[in-house]
């Protein structure tokens, strides 16, 4: 895999971009426009340069990176890639948009199709393509470059080839665990998590404890990293929302319907560190 391609440079897809810039791959980044661009160019340089500053990338490697990024809006630049991954908001419409152009364009018939959803069927995404053999679910953790673990996703009609490559390219190249899933909404780990994020988020909203009590009992004394409302600041309260509902479409449990402070949060764009306010305030 030398000619990467990502579409999407929010959170999770500069993510993607560095650390398939830092493996060595020439990358190019695809945005919606010019504005979304400068803002995931800018995101991704601040994460290359918090991880020089603290010692876990060297100088010289940091530079390859960004010799090896190139940005642009242009979805035909993507044409001779031989893996391309999707990683656009979580909108089934927006993803099945994004996958019948990447269609026409990816020109290598042997190109991978990938997508990071985290709750949307892989085989929704492959069947809006002519090739769904070569279209599966790489599923990353946010922050990308610090989480180890990557998700594989294989349809029912993706080829074995095709995911013995992923499996290989994420465990090589980029360095990642892998986990296997089955196609259902949420795979392992976000079937596991969003139900807890939504006890959190209940909590709170019934005034059982306070938000700053629910994290500190969960990290002092559970030592989680951080708490479920920081950590669904972290995620988006957006995508933590339209992850609840894919989940609550699919297996119409009740854990995984949203609470409506979380759906009231994302309407009012409280969305978390990326707008600054969520659970708790952030400075810019
Ligand atoms: N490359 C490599 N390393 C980097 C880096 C980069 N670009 N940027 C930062 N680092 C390193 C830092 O040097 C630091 O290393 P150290 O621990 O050895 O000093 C480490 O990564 C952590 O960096 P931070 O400075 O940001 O420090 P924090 O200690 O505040 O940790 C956190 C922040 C990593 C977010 C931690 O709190 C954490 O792991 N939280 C849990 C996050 C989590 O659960 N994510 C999963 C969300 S679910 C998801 O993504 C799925 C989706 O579908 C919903």
């Amino acid at each position: 895999m030398e000619r990467v391609g990502v579409v999407g440079c929010g959170l999770m897809g500069s993510g993607i971009a560095e650390i398939a810039a830092r493996a060595g791959a020439d990358v190019v980044v695809v945005e919606r426009d010019r504005e979304a661009l400068a803002a995931g160019q800018a995101r991704l340089e601040s994460s290359l340069s918090r991880a020089v500053a603290s010692g876990k990338v060297p100088e010289a490697e940091a530079s390859e990176a960004r010799a090896n990024l190139s940005y642009t809006t242009d979805f035909t630049r993507l044409t001779d890639r031989q893996i391309v991954i999707e990683a656009v908001a979580e909108n089934e419409e927006l993803k099945t948009e994004v996958f019948a152009t990447l269609d026409k364009v990816v020109s290598d018939p042997d190109a991978v199709l990938a997508t990071n959803t985290s709750s949307i069927p892989i085989i929704k995404l492959a069947m809006a393509t002519g090739r769904p053999e070569q279209v599966i679910g790489m599923h990353f953790f946010n922050p990308v470059p610090v989480l180890k673990l990557v998700e594989v996703i294989s349809s029912l009609l993706t080829s074995a080839e095709t995911t013995a490559r992923v499996h290989e390219y994420a465990s090589g190249p980029l360095g990642k665990k892998v986990i296997t899933s089955p196609d259902r909404a949420g795979f392992v780990v976000n079937a596991l998590l969003i139900p807890y994020l939504l006890s959190a988020i209940r909590m709170l909203e019934s005034g059982f404890a306070s938000a700053e009590d629910i994290d500190t009992g969960m990290v002092v004394g559970c030592a989680h990293p951080m708490g479920p409302l920081a950590l669904t600041d972290l995620i988006g309260l957006d995508t933590t929302l339209a992850v609840a509902e894919s989940l609550y479409e699919e297996f119409k449990e009740p854990h995984f319907a949203p609470p409506p402070l979380l759906s009231r949060m994302s309407q009012a764009g409280l969305l978390g560190r990326k707008s600054r306010q969520g659970f708790f305030s952030y400075k810019a």
